[in-house]
């Protein structure tokens, strides 16, 4: 179905779902956006598919799930913003192929992932998880036996990422070594240096953080095999991917002292939900000196704030100026401000000829084209024409009678 929106921020509902950080409310409301409704919870099957009929922007974490049946109800929706890292509660595909672009936050909780690494670190070298173990169980022991400074040690971040060079900027104000290994090719920042064979770092580090998508590559990256080539004075962190670390085989190295300690904030499979009646068992339990957290690297008060203002401001720029940079499932077009004319968004099926036919629309009303930006992914494309205001309205119209049309917008 083909649908036309003008641009008239009084006409378009926002409405923000699961109690988002007030930060994403004030965005909208700054930005001229005066239909925003906030709810403080994820929606019933039902009620969420009567509210997303009447959105024009949504907002929702990770509980709402949008499938393809409920955004075939949504009519209206213009685009969806996942106020979170991960997008598996939206159905991408259906949304691309609906015209919807998804945004969502993925570089917000950067800093959060960093410090709690930096801080793992500094208890694990002083063997803090095991004596806080045992004093709570009544044994007092002082002694300066396996515990380190970290100040003139070397970090192994493996994973250059926005994680790993972050932490690594951290570790060297503390007096840290950095080295890290990537598959890619990476700016070194400070005084890190690269280290083309894993098992070279594996060697040389004191503490090795792991900072790695997961990929078919990542899959078990450390099993019995890397921790045996790991110093037993050193200590493994991952607060990447579950199943980045095979856990069997960290156990028993952590077991026969092959390794001084472990911190675990991800794993292979963890509950979807704070309420699950199993209770949550790893290899690790019974290790000594091991930290285990619940997936909570990126969990801070600042990082949520963050990721409500990152979503928020990418909807308003999409809503306000087509721009779709950075969207998880979309053609990603960069878009400078238009000045004086208006902006035609015209998304449609990525089929041979389509681009003809819109070009013909033009030229066959001799119309003045100041700018023209085309994108396509998969089975989408997403061109965006800017051009004279008395040109606009019958442009749309021609666009519209354009077979592939799977929406348009017009912007001014
Ligand atoms: P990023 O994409 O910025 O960096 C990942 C880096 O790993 C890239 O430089 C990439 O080239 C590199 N890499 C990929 N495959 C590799 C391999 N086989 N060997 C070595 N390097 C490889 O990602 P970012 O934002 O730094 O996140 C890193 C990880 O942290 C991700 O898995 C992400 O899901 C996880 N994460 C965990 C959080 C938590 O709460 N524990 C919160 C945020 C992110």
């Amino acid at each position: 179905m083909t649908r036309q929106y003008s641009f008239d921020k009084s006409r378009i509902n926002v409405l923000l779902l699961e109690g988002l950080d007030p930060g994403a409310e004030a965005t909208f409301r700054a930005a001229g956006y005066d239909h925003v409704d906030c709810v403080t919870h994820a929606l019933a099957p039902d009620a969420l598919a009567d509210a997303v009929a009447n959105a024009h922007l949504i907002g929702i974490r990770s509980r709402t799930q949008l499938t393809a049946d409920v955004l075939a109800r949504a009519d209206r929706l213009i685009a969806v913003g996942c106020f979170c890292i991960g997008t598996n509660q939206v159905d991408l595909d259906a949304a691309r192929r609906r015209g919807i672009p998804v945004f969502n936050a993925p570089f917000s909780n950067t800093r959060s992932v960093a410090e709690l690494v930096l801080a793992e670190a500094v208890l694990l070298l002083r063997g803090i998880p095991a004596r806080d173990r045992l004093i709570k169980q009544g044994i007092w022991r002082k002694s300066a036996e396996h515990a380190y400074e970290i100040r003139g040690k070397t970090l192994g971040v493996i994973g250059y990422g926005n994680i790993g060079a972050q932490l690594g900027v951290l570790a060297e104000a503390m007096g840290m070594h950095v080295v890290y290994h990537d598959i890619v090719k990476k700016l070194n920042l400070g005084n890190a240096a690269a280290v083309e064979d894993l098992r070279d770092l594996l060697a040389m580090s004191d503490v090795v953080s792991l900072h790695v998508p997961a990929t078919a590559d990542t899959d078990h990256l450390i099993g019995a095999r890397e921790l045996a080539m790991m110093k037993p004075t050193a200590v493994l962190i991952n607060a990447s991917r579950g199943c980045v670390v095979d856990l069997d085989a960290l156990a028993d190295a952590l077991r026969h002292g092959r390794l001084l300690g472990a911190a675990i904030d991800v794993y292979p499979e963890e509950p979807t939900s704070n309420q699950s009646d199993e209770p949550f068992r790893t290899p690790l339990h019974e290790c000594p000196n091991v930290i285990l957290t619940p997936h909570i690297g990126g969990s801070t008060q600042e990082a949520q704030a963050n990721i409500a203002l990152e979503v928020a401001e990418k909807l308003v720029r999409y809503s306000d100026n087509g721009s779709t940079m950075t969207a998880v499932n979309f053609p990603e077009v960069a878009l400078s401000e238009h000045p004086g004319t208006h902006r035609l968004l015209h998304i449609h099926r990525n089929e041979p000829g389509v681009l003809s036919r819109i070009n013909t629309v033009f030229s066959d009303m001799n119309a003045n084209v100041a700018a023209q930006y085309l994108q396509t992914r998969d089975d989408v494309g997403y061109v965006v024409i800017d051009l004279d205001a008395e040109d606009s309205a019958p442009a749309l119209e021609g666009l519209q009678r354009i077979e592939a049309t799977i929406r348009t917008r017009v912007l001014f």
